[in-house]
């Protein structure tokens, strides 16, 4: 099975966590967008989304389903969406696509967190895949120097601009043995506005896309 095969079918799994009548947030990226698709056999149980992207909320509303500002929206019933990595705490590197704030967002705003990824996100420990940090730009050296200090080696996302009009160093060789503490340490560096690393907020359920199918892991 591809790498699409096994993303549309986490996608459409997570269909049975989709409660209807409540406010559902959606994320962004390629597995996100196969559960976007999956979501149109759904719209009309769908009262309103929340989208962590401008991506994300033009293909919403694309298949018709009445996107929702943030800030008139209590709380959101179940948050949707997919991850760089995630271990077996379900704590998980974000922002691949340079989503991760308003992710971040949606995610504490959720009563629930359906992280959905093919088998080769699923890792013992993360770092791997560098760690996406959105950076106010005329912070951008400043944090890279900070980051260093931590062990890591940032790169700046050449012309990448996130939906807030902010910029990414993408850091590598990080050591994330308490990710929890990281982010918190990056998080207290002036200029940044979030970092990937999702562990204060983990998802609560995993839907990993294997060959022998999707299977539903739990945080332990
Ligand atoms: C975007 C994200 C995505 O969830 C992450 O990059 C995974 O993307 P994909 O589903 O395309 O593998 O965090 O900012």
């Amino acid at each position: 099975m591809d790498q699409n095969a096994l993303k549309k079918a986490v996608a459409e799994a997570a269909l049975a966590h989709v409660e209807p009548g409540e406010i559902l947030g959606v994320g962004t990226g390629s597995t996100a967008n196969f559960f976007i698709e999956a979501l149109a056999a759904m719209r009309d149980d769908i009262p309103g989304a929340v989208a962590s992207s401008q991506a994300t909320a033009d293909r919403l509303k694309a298949i018709g389903i009445e996107v929702l500002d943030l800030n008139s929206v209590g709380s959101i019933s179940v948050y949707v969406d997919g991850a760089d990595e995630i271990n077996a705490a379900l704590e998980m590197i974000k922002g691949g696509g340079a989503a991760l704030t308003r992710e971040k967002i949606v995610a504490a705003v959720s009563r629930k967190f359906v992280c959905i990824c093919d088998a080769s996100k699923k890792v013992d420990g993360l770092g791997t895949f560098p760690l996406p940090v959105e950076v106010i730009p005329m912070a951008r050296s400043y944090v890279a120097r900070e980051l260093v200090k931590l062990g890591g080696s940032p790169v700046y996302r050449d012309g990448v601009v996130t939906d807030n009009g902010n910029v990414i160093l993408d850091v590598w060789n990080l050591s994330i043995d308490v990710p929890r503490r990281m982010e918190e340490r990056i998080n207290n560096i002036v200029g940044v506005v979030t970092n990937g690393l999702f562990a204060l907020r983990p998802a609560d359920v995993l839907l990993l896309g294997t060959a022998d199918g999707v299977q539903t892991l739990r945080a332990h």
